[in-house]
């Protein structure tokens, strides 16, 4: 069973495809692709198949997809990323792979998170296609947090998201998901909606705290407020309104989510706050 996953040049998609080894899956049965292929030369070493792709480039696109029986398409970074992931649908559709997974945001279909809108375009895009599909509405990472601990101990944690809950879990929970999904079986048609607990941003501040052993207050402000912090903060136009409207859909509880779907694909409870936050800052 030939797999394909795009963005394994990135955190999530390398994860998936370590998750994928330790399934048993033959390394010789994985292609890896990306742009910044030198970061994963220990998967090709490992004998994965290791290709260099733009998703603007369909040709290369039809390369990395022709043989595979399972694409993950690894959700974009980039403006255009509707027509990159429009360009993997339709290579998909014309190399006849049997099922796409794709990794998409929180009620996507419905939720009035801006940061959500290529997600379903996407969707959308993928519901034409008659292809067999599966999307997993991923929610928030925890890294997505414990990345900037750095600024939190400068200058504390700053939201907009009042005491609304945000569903968090690791990449790698989420990675492993994605893996159990393109090694199971019954996952065709299905949309999962994948995240750990929801909690407040205040608790992930208290976590972060309590694993580096130093007080980070949160400041709640207004959206606008946070919108122009991260202006200031170096973030162009217009994603500083894009990541300041997440607290807004926080507060309005657009991505908390059930754990259960998460759950019941890792097979175990999602790693709670406190401990994934330490695993991470650890
Ligand atoms: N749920 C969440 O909390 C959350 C947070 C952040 C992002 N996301 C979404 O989830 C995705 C995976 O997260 P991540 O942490 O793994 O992100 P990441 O580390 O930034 O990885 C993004 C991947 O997409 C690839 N990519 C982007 N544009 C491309 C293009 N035009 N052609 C080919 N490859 C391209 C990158 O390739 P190169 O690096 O080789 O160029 C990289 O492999 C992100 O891309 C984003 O859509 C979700």
């Amino acid at each position: 069973m030939s797999i394909v996953v795009t963005g394994a040049t990135g955190h999530l998609g390398r994860l998936v495809v370590e998750s994928l080894l330790e399934r048993g899956v033959p390394a010789a049965d994985i292609t890896a692709t990306g742009r910044a292929v030198e970061r994963v030369a220990d998967l090709a070493e490992r004998g994965v198949r290791v290709l260099r792709v733009e998703l603007d480039d369909r040709a290369a696109v039809d390369a990395a997809l022709a043989g595979a029986d399972k694409v993950l398409l690894v959700s974009g970074t980039e403006p255009d990323r509707v027509a990159q992931h429009g360009t993997v649908v339709d290579a998909a559709v014309a190399a006849g792979v049997g099922h796409l997974v794709y990794t998409s945001a929180p009620r996507a279909s419905t939720t009035s998170m801006l940061l959500a809108a290529a997600h379903r375009e996407t969707e959308q895009l993928l519901a034409a296609s008659g292809l067999a599909t599966t999307v997993l509405r991923n929610a928030w990472y925890v890294e997505n947090y414990t990345d900037q601990v750095a600024t939190y101990r400068e200058h504390g944690m700053l939201g907009a998201a009042g005491g609304g809950r945000v569903s968090v879990a690791l990449r790698e929970e989420y990675a492993a998901a994605a893996a159990a999904v393109l090694t199971g079986e019954g996952h065709e048609g299905r949309v999962y909606e994948l995240g750990g607990p929801a909690v407040t941003l205040p608790e992930v501040a208290a976590a972060v705290s309590q694993a580096i052993g130093h007080e980070v207050a949160y400041t709640d402000v207004p959206v606008d407020q946070l919108q122009q912090v991260l202006a200031g903060a170096g973030v162009p136009a217009p994603m500083d309104a894009v990541l300041a409207d997440v607290d807004r859909a926080i507060a309005a509880g657009e991505l908390a989510v059930d754990p259960i779907d998460l759950e019941t694909l890792l097979g175990r409870p999602v790693t709670p706050l406190g401990e994934a936050v330490r695993r991470v800052l650890g």
